[in-house]
């Protein structure tokens, strides 16, 4: 069911919204405030240590002495953290690696920061996603 509420807000605050949102493509302001109340709730997720989701993606020389074997041995040990990984051969030195991953927001985060901390991995990101309203 949809609900209305007002917002009074001053009008340069209101001035500086529109410009944010219009070059996102936001056809009004509803879909937009929408969208940032659900950006704070994932965020709260993911500060409250509840189950999320989120996508590891790195960069790496395969040529790094050790790195796919670390590689692989951290996915094993976080193999419940883990959904998927696929690997994609970017030139003859470079691989982009991305893994989906979901579970208690604390553990994602150790994966990711471990994997992201290898060395010979040029490039590294954890993208935090969730419901925002409690993944069970
Ligand atoms: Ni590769």
């Amino acid at each position: 069911m949809l609900k209305r509420f007002s917002i009074s807000l001053d009008e340069k605050l209101l001035d500086q919204f529109d410009n944010y949102i219009r070059p996102r493509g936001y056809s009004n302001r509803s879909e937009a405030v929408r969208d940032l109340i659900r950006k704070a709730l994932v965020s709260e997720e993911w500060q409250q240590d509840g189950e999320v989701v989120g996508v590891v993606t790195i960069v790496y020389n395969h040529h790094q002495p050790q790195l796919q074997e670390k590689i692989t041995e951290l996915q094993h040990r976080y193999h419940h953290q883990i959904t998927s990984t696929t690997h994609v051969h970017m030139e003859n030195h470079h691989c982009l690696e991305v893994t989906i991953v979901k579970g208690r927001a604390s553990q994602v985060r150790e994966l990711a920061e471990q994997l992201i901390a290898l060395r010979g991995v040029k490039d590294g990101n954890l993208a935090m996603s969730s419901t925002g309203g409690h993944l069970h």
